[in-house]
């Protein structure tokens, strides 16, 4: 062990929660569960999230990068792969030569796939339908399916969307987009155009939009155990999702304090009366979020939560033991189970005000991942 911090991923629990996802997705007609492993697999490790999805019976893998998709290639992966958005015209060699599938919505794109002499590259088309972030107009939809179809460089498998509000439920902007999405794919339809894969539904749409499956959903978060919100919580738990990713250390000092002692930069911290510090040799420079400190951060130690005492540090952080026993070696658990206790990602994000998808692929490289 070249140190006392590292995750465990457990590939099972992928596995487990793809397979879920495709079964709570199989009501109509089959959909293909194309898993989302960009950014490091969400920091769980990109090949082994996108071997355990496949395993779980995943038809597909989306990334946000050429560059990720190329590690997958690397890796031995040979199924379908879509990056999600238009890249650098640079990387559409590589692109191409890794088989990747890639997503169009200006025509420029379409030219700069022309100009290296591209041909029949599988595309998917994005529609914009509100979110505004990347997307073709819905009304533009029919001249690029007519561009995409006359060209050499390229053929139209899917059309797609992103949801912007999937997971807040009482939110109507999600039929909205739906309803713009359905109006597009009449109009493609009426001039020729039927990709045979239409998408419109991250973790959120999956769960809790059965309208937004189409024939094909694109979860992320909620295949690696993890609710996209709180909108649909108790969905996730009917679904019975497992977290793949739990944080571990070991004690790495123990020493007593003294009422009024204070404890770490900034001595922000005052002990109120003796009590036993432990130490814990993982920090912000690991992704335990610096703010968790004074927000009710804690961590699992022999079974029970030990609040975090003073400032996190890059490397390591404080704990407040009480007159318990604890010895240096003994198991820390940042994020996951230790007896009876569990602390989650949606925990340390509803601490810090964030979401526990920021938390998750916060964790940094310098954490050894475990694959269990
Ligand atoms: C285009 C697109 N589809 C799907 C996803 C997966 O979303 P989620 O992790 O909420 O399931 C993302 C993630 O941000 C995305 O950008």
């Amino acid at each position: 062990m070249s140190r006392w911090a590292w995750a465990n991923v457990d590939a099972s629990a992928i596995e487990h929660n793809v397979r879920a996802l495709a079964d709570g997705s199989s009501s109509a007609w089959p959909v293909q569960v194309w898993a989302v492993v960009k950014a490091n697999g969400y920091g769980h490790g990109a090949v082994t999230a996108a071997r355990a999805a496949l395993a779980g019976g995943a038809s597909g893998l989306c990334v946000a990068l050429v560059q990720e998709g190329v590690q997958l290639r690397q890796a031995g992966i040979e199924a379908p792969i879509l990056v999600l958005s238009e890249q650098p015209h640079n990387e559409l060699p590589s692109a191409i030569e890794h088989g990747l599938r890639l997503t169009v919505y200006r025509p420029e794109y379409l030219a700069a796939l022309e100009a290296i002499d591209a041909t029949d590259v599988p595309v998917h088309m994005k529609i914009d339908t509100g979110m505004h972030r990347v997307g073709a107009r819905p009304a533009d939809a029919v001249a690029l399916a007519d561009a995409v179809s006359q060209s050499p460089a390229a053929w139209l498998e899917g059309v797609f969307t992103h949801l912007a509000v999937a997971d807040e439920l009482d939110d109507p902007f999600t039929r909205t987009q739906l309803d713009r999405f359905d109006a597009v794919l009449d109009d493609l339809s009426a001039t020729g155009h039927r990709p045979l894969l239409v998408h419109a539904a991250n973790s959120a749409g999956a769960i809790a939009h059965p309208r937004a499956r189409y024939s094909m959903v694109r979860p992320g978060i909620a295949i690696y155990g993890i609710s996209p919100g709180g909108g649909v919580d108790r969905m996730v738990e009917e679904l019975g999702l497992r977290p793949a990713m739990s944080l571990h250390a070991r004690v790495s000092m123990v020493k007593r304090v003294s009422a009024g002692d204070r404890i770490s930069y900034g001595l922000r911290h005052t002990f109120d009366a003796d009590t036993t510090v432990a130490t814990v040799p993982i920090g912000y420079a690991d992704g335990v979020p610096r703010r968790l400190w004074n927000c009710g951060g804690e961590v699992l130690i022999r079974g029970a939560r030990r609040p975090i005492v003073g400032v996190i540090t890059m490397d390591q952080l404080m704990v407040d033991i009480g007159d318990d026993i604890v010895e240096v070696g003994d198991d820390v658990v940042l994020l996951g189970h230790q007896g009876a206790e569990r602390i989650t990602a949606t925990e340390w994000a509803n601490a810090l005000g964030t979401i526990a998808y920021e938390i998750v692929c916060g964790i940094s490289a310098r954490v050894d991942r475990r694959v269990t």
